[in-house]
């Protein structure tokens, strides 16, 4: 059965369709069948592939609002066209943010989806990027995943953002006996020549853990982890531009960072993966 990631934060800019990427390079070098799901209107993760979202509006087959019309969603390959590789993607476009005003009370639509077409057979990871909103559309994807992976700045704001994060979730777990498996806080674009990045890092490894443990009985019985940070670095732009994802980026066009310091990166990328995929 395939592991179902959402990776969420309610707070915008903080990493979470690089995070995406990242995964699944890693999950496909590492021979998983990958299924990318952008539920995101604005659709970033689609154009980060060169894909333009337009072409995926109105009577198209691969428009992610058929789903909440219980029709089928054709999914878009994304892998080296040479390669046997097996990373698909269901594109977002506009239109899922028109739908989105709508759904109040059709929560489980993606759930349903996944579960109708038994995706969980046909790959082995699923990796679903989200808008940053509490609304509607997350709340389908919360429910829908066993693992929600939560990238966070390490600031005074972001960190207590978490705080209101992990009550909405907590809430929507409650009013639907949900529970996920797994959830691992992920500090991103970390400073570590910032003051105030030092100390909210520590603040989150030390006191979210025990936040949840004490206000969220539902999440709380989850695996709950704080990742190793990832760093903030040039080439995380410089792989957007190339469309790739950062892991793909450094090992392709090598970025302009020293070996060893590529390789670090690598290495903890990989080493956050697999902590997420862990069981
Ligand atoms: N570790 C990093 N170091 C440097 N830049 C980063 C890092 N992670 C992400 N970025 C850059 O930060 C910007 C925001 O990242 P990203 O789009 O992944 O955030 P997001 O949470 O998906 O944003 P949104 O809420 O708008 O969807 C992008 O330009 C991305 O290239
Ligand atoms: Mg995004």
């Amino acid at each position: 059965m395939a592991e179902i990631i959402t990776v969420a934060n309610q707070k915008g800019g903080v990493s979470k369709t690089a995070t995406c990427r990242y995964i699944a390079d890693i999950c496909v070098a590492q021979g998983k069948k990958v299924l990318l799901i952008d539920f995101d209107p604005q659709a970033s993760l689609t154009k980060g592939f060169g894909l333009n979202p337009k072409l995926f509006e109105g009577v198209n087959t691969s428009n992610i609002c058929n789903m909440f019309y219980k029709e089928i969603v054709q999914v878009i390959n994304i892998a080296d066209e040479d390669s046997d590789d097996v990373l698909h993607l269901i594109p977002s476009n506009r239109e899922l943010g028109l739908i989105g005003r709508e759904i109040f009370g059709l929560d489980l639509i993606l759930r349903n989806f996944i579960k109708t077409h038994q995706l969980t057979k046909v790959y082995d990871v699923i990796i679903i990027d989200n808008n940053p909103k509490f609304d509607a559309m997350l709340i389908n994807t919360i429910l829908a995943s066993n693992i929600v992976v939560v990238p966070v700045i390490t600031t005074k704001d972001e960190q207590e953002g978490l705080h209101g994060f992990f009550q909405n979730m907590e809430e929507i777990l409650s009013a639907y006996s949900y529970e996920v498996e797994k959830v691992v806080i992920v500090p991103s674009r970390y400073n570590k020549k910032t003051n105030v990045h030092k100390i909210y890092l520590k603040i989150i490894e030390e006191e979210m853990p025990l936040y949840i443990q004490n206000s969220c009985s539902i999440i709380s019985k989850a695996n709950v982890s704080v990742s190793k940070p990832v760093p903030e670095k040039v080439a995380f732009q410089d792989a957007s531009s190339y469309q790739l994802s950062v892991y793909k980026f450094l090992h392709v066009h090598g970025s302009q960072l020293k070996k060893e310091e590529r390789e670090k990166l690598l290495h903890l990328l990989e080493k956050i993966v697999k902590n997420i995929l862990k069981k």
